[in-house]
C-alpha cells in the first residue's frame, strides 16, 4: 500500500480581454501570418489593469475545488507556480489562500518559470506521498504581459496571461502503474543557460525588468530536453509511448509541440493543444491545457497523461499521471 496523489478537480481562469495577432500589426513590423506560421499562436488573453496573478489563480482554484466537491477548508497546502507574483512578498500562494478562504493550511510559491507547474506538481506529490498533506491545491498562474518589452516583436507576440489549478488528494494505491494518481516525476535544471531566457531585472537589481529570449537557441534545447525528460518519466512509471493517452505539453510554440511529439512517437491526435488560444502562459499553460482537455471531454478517468515543460534556467521536467 502506498499513498498516491490523485487528481480530484481541475479548473482554469482566463482574463476577459482577448488580443488577436492583428493588434500587434498596429505598433510593430509583424503580421498575423508570421506569428501563426512561426508559433501557432492566434490570440492570447491579457489581464485587466489592476488584475493580478493571485486574482487569476484564485478563480482557477475555485473552479478546481468546485469540480472536486471540496471547500477551501479541506485543503492542507496551496502551491502556486509563478514567475510573476503580485508582490516581492508575501507569496502569491498565501494571497490565494486568503482569497479562497483557507486559514488552516500552508502556502508557498514555486519559481521554475515555464517548468514551474511540473516542479510544483512534483513537490505536491512528495508532500502527499510523505504524509505531510492529504489535499493539495496546485496552481500555475501568470501575468507575463507585465514583463513584456512591447518594442521587441520577437518576444511580445508570444506570451499571454492566465491560470489553471488542480486539486490532488491522497488515496491508497498498490504501487503498480495501474493506480490512479501521479505515477512518476522527472525534474532537471542547468543554470549555465541563464542568458538564453531571463528577465533583466529583479529585487536585488532594483527594477522589475523585461523578458529577454534567444528564441532559436531555446527552440533547439526545448525539443531535445522535452523528449528526453518525458521518456525518462515514462520509463520510471514503467510505461512506453503506446501507453500514453494524452501528452499535455507546455504551450510555447506549435512547432516545438509537434517536434517533441514526433520524437516521443506520439501522434498529434493524442496531444492537447491550446497555444492558438492562450499563447505562452508560462507556468499556467499546462494546468490550463489540462482543464480545457477535461472540459472538452478529451481527458478521462484512467487515462495516462504525460506533462512536459521547459523554461528559463534552463529548468525542465515531466510528470506522468494516471487521471
Ligand atoms: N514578426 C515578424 N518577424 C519577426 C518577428 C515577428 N513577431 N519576430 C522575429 N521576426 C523576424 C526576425 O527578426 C528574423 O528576421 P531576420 O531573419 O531578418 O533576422 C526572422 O523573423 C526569423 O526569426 P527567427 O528567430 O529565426 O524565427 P524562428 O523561426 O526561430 O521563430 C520563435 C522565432 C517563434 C521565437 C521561435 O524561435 C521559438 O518559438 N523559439 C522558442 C521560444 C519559446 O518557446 N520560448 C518559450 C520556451 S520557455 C518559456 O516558455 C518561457
Amino acid at each position: 500500500m502506498m499513498r498516491r496523489a490523485v487528481v480530484k478537480g481541475v479548473g482554469h481562469y482566463l482574463p476577459e480581454r482577448v488580443v488577436p495577432n492583428s493588434d500587434f500589426e498596429k505598433s510593430l513590423e509583424t503580421s498575423d501570418e508570421w506569428i501563426k506560421a512561426r508559433s501557432g499562436i492566434e490570440r492570447r488573453h491579457f489581464a485587466a489593469e489592476g488584475q493580478t496573478t493571485s486574482d487569476l489563480a484564485a478563480e482557477a482554484a475555485k473552479a478546481a475545488l468546485a469540480m472536486a466537491g471540496m471547500d477551501a477548508a479541506d485543503i492542507d497546502a496551496v502551491i502556486v507556480a509563478t514567475s510573476t507574483a503580485d508582490l516581492t512578498f508575501p507569496s502569491a500562494a498565501t494571497m490565494v489562500q486568503h482569497k479562497i478562504g483557507n486559514t488552516t493550511g500552508y502556502a508557498f510559491d514555486v519559481q521554475a518559470v515555464c517548468a514551474g507547474f511540473v516542479f510544483a506538481l512534483s513537490n505536491a506529490n512528495a508532500l502527499i506521498a510523505s504524509g505531510q498533506a492529504d489535499r493539495v491545491l496546485v496552481i500555475g498562474a501568470e501575468t507575463f504581459s507585465r514583463i513584456m518589452d512591447w518594442s521587441d516583436r520577437s518576444t511580445c507576440v508570444l506570451f499571454g496571461d492566465g491560470a489553471g489549478a488542480l486539486v490532488l488528494e491522497a488515496e491508497g494505491g498498490t504501487g503498480a502503474n495501474t493506480d490512479r494518481g501521479i505515477l512518476s516525476t522527472d525534474l532537471n535544471s542547468d543554470g549555465q543557460y541563464k542568458d538564453l531566457l531571463y528577465v533583466d531585472g529583479g529585487v536585488s537589481t532594483q527594477n522589475t525588468g523585461m523578458l529577454r529570449m534567444e528564441g532559436k537557441e531555446i527552440y533547439r534545447h526545448a525539443v531535445e530536453k522535452l523528449a528526453q525528460t518525458a521518456e525518462r518519466a515514462l520509463e520510471k512509471a514503467g510505461l512506453v509511448a503506446d501507453d500514453v493517452s494524452w501528452v499535455v505539453p507546455h504551450q510555447a510554440n506549435i512547432r516545438i509541440i509537434q517536434s517533441t511529439a514526433k520524437k516521443l512517437g506520439v501522434e498529434m491526435e493524442r496531444v492537447i493543444v491550446t497555444v492558438q488560444d492562450h499563447g505562452n502562459t508560462s507556468a499556467a499553460s499546462i494546468p490550463l491545457a489540462l482543464s480545457v482537455g477535461v472540459q472538452n471531454g478529451q481527458i478521462k478517468q484512467g487515462d495516462v497523461v504525460v506533462t512536459e515543460a521547459i523554461g528559463g534556467g534552463l529548468a525542465w521536467g515531466s510528470v506522468v499521471i494516471r487521471w
